[in-house]
């Protein structure tokens, strides 16, 4: 594997480990703060990204690459609202699209086809990703600052993830 494609690739691995953690704050966050769906929601996000992220060890050492386990930044833990909480959840999608993007650039540049095709199934994920966090976002957009709102939002919270994900 060319090392500018390897180096990506353990890039990506201290991103998707990054976002695991980020999201296991957020949970923790959102337990403590009294939304249990929203809780539940980013548990399951974490885990998703810890996978996503071994996925990748497992895909580099395959390919005899050297796989490097980062060391993490603190994640952010505390948040304005729920709407602070919804935002960094998509920004930080984003930042991971980008950055998938970014090796895909460079499996096309030196012609590294096995990962390019690797790389489809997180090009897939991302997409998904961010359209439940957009969606997510919008209603949290139309509830505004309503308490009442907030509540159905927390109990419905897996129902809309779910729909997102069956579209
Ligand atoms: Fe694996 Fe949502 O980034």
């Amino acid at each position: 594997m060319h090392s500018s494609i390897e180096n990506l690739l353990n890039d990506q691995i201290k991103y998707e480990a990054q976002a695991s953690m980020q999201y296991l704050a957020m949970a923790s966050w959102a337990d403590a703060n009294g939304f249990s769906g929203v809780a539940n929601f980013f548990y399951d996000q974490s885990d998703e990204e810890r996978l996503h992220m071994i996925k990748l060890i497992k895909f580099v050492n395959e390919r005899g690459g050297t796989v490097i386990i980062p060391s993490l930044e603190q994640p952010k833990d505390s948040f304005a609202s729920l709407l602070d909480l919804f935002e960094k959840f998509l920004g930080s999608e984003i930042f991971v699209t980008e950055q998938i993007n970014k090796i895909i650039f460079e499996c096309l540049d030196k012609k590294d086809y096995n990962v390019h095709n690797f790389m489809q199934w997180y090009v897939t994920e991302q997409l998904e990703e961010e359209a439940t966090a957009r969606t997510l976002l919008d209603k949290l957009n139309i509830i505004g600052d309503d308490k009442s709102g907030y509540y159905l939002f927390d109990r419905d919270i897996e129902t809309f993830a779910a729909e997102e994900e069956n579209k």
